[in-house]
């Protein structure tokens, strides 16, 4: 029930329709009893710092930030974690009575989602895609050296500078590979393979994320980021090739259980929140 008292955690994002989260989000706070309701608002870039403000004002216990606003936000944000220093981008923020703190979630919503799916990543690599996630999913590799991981992004000046962004945060080195060789399968390394994995928004509204299938004999497992009930056109691709394959529901499950525990310090009761996401994806129309 809402009440005077009840708090408000939100969900800042251009667009945000789409999303998930508050399905799960106050599936969990309901099965707790906790006193906090989840709400997103979409919000325009230039009205995000006013937004975070008036949050504060209002006494929100927090908010998870989603496109664009996970990198804009840090000037607005009093404290981040290591974590979001590191990855350059926050996706939870939480309000405390003096001061804001910055999480990214993230990274741990895709250690969990290999975790999960047992994938256990030896390389080589290609991932698509340089932005947030991008960055989300090398962090969460940093600790396998010399993987072997080669970017692949539409934009040539991100990729240069996410390559950078890797080497001075984790000392680690990833090839750059233009967008049309990699999909014309003229990449000299594409046949070794072992993995792919979409970082891209490319999925999102339902197009399908072209590999060169024939030219990857050696592919045992392909990971989108993007989440669309179990299956985004890039996995019904790859389950065709009877190849390994996993959307980003896990992923997302995992972020907005770990930011949960951050607005709550609660455990995320898992289970209501997977079975609240599965119903949400089902019904929610954008
Ligand atoms: N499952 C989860 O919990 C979770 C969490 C975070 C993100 N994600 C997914 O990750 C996606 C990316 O999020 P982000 O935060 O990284 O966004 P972002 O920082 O805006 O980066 C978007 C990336 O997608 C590329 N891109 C966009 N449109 C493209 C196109 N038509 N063709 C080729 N490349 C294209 C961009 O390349 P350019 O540099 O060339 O523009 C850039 O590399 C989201 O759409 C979301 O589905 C999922």
């Amino acid at each position: 029930m809402i009440r005077s008292s009840t708090r408000l955690i939100a969900l800042l994002g251009h667009p945000v329709r789409h999303s998930l989260s508050p399905y799960f989000q106050n599936a969990a706070l309901s099965f707790l009893h906790i006193d906090a309701v989840y709400l997103a608002f979409d919000v325009r870039p230039e009205r995000l710092a006013q937004a975070l403000e008036g949050l504060s004002t209002l006494g929100a216990l927090g908010t998870n930030l989603t496109i664009p606003h996970k990198e804009a936000a840090i000037p607005f944000i009093d404290n981040l974690s290591d974590e979001a220093k590191r990855v350059g981008a926050v996706n939870t923020v939480v309000f405390n009575e003096l001061s804001t703190v910055g999480y990214n979630t993230d990274v741990q919503g895709f250690r969990e989602l290999l975790k999960r799916n047992r994938i256990s990543p030896e390389g080589p690599i290609f991932l698509l895609g340089a932005g947030g996630a991008a960055k989300a999913v090398v962090s969460a590799l940093s600790d396998k050296s010399g993987i072997g991981i080669a970017c692949v992004n539409r934009s040539r000046e991100r990729a240069e500078r996410f390559r950078d962004w890797a080497r001075d945060q984790f000392a680690m080195h990833i090839d750059l590979v233009r967008w049309e060789c990699f999909q014309e399968g003229k990449e000299r390394f594409i046949h070794r393979a072992e993995g792919v994995i979409n970082a891209t928004s490319v999925g999102l509204t339902g197009e399908l994320v072209k590999l060169p299938w024939e030219n990857m004999a050696s592919l045992r497992w392909v990971v989108d980021t993007v989440y669309s009930k179990g299956r985004t056109p890039l996995v019904k691709e790859a389950q065709k090739r009877k190849i390994v394959a996993v959307d980003g529901t896990d992923m997302l499950l995992f972020q907005g259980a770990y930011a949960f525990k951050l607005f709550t310090n609660k455990e995320a009761p898992i289970t209501v929140m997977e079975n609240a996401l599965l119903e949400g994806g089902k019904n929610n129309r954008p």
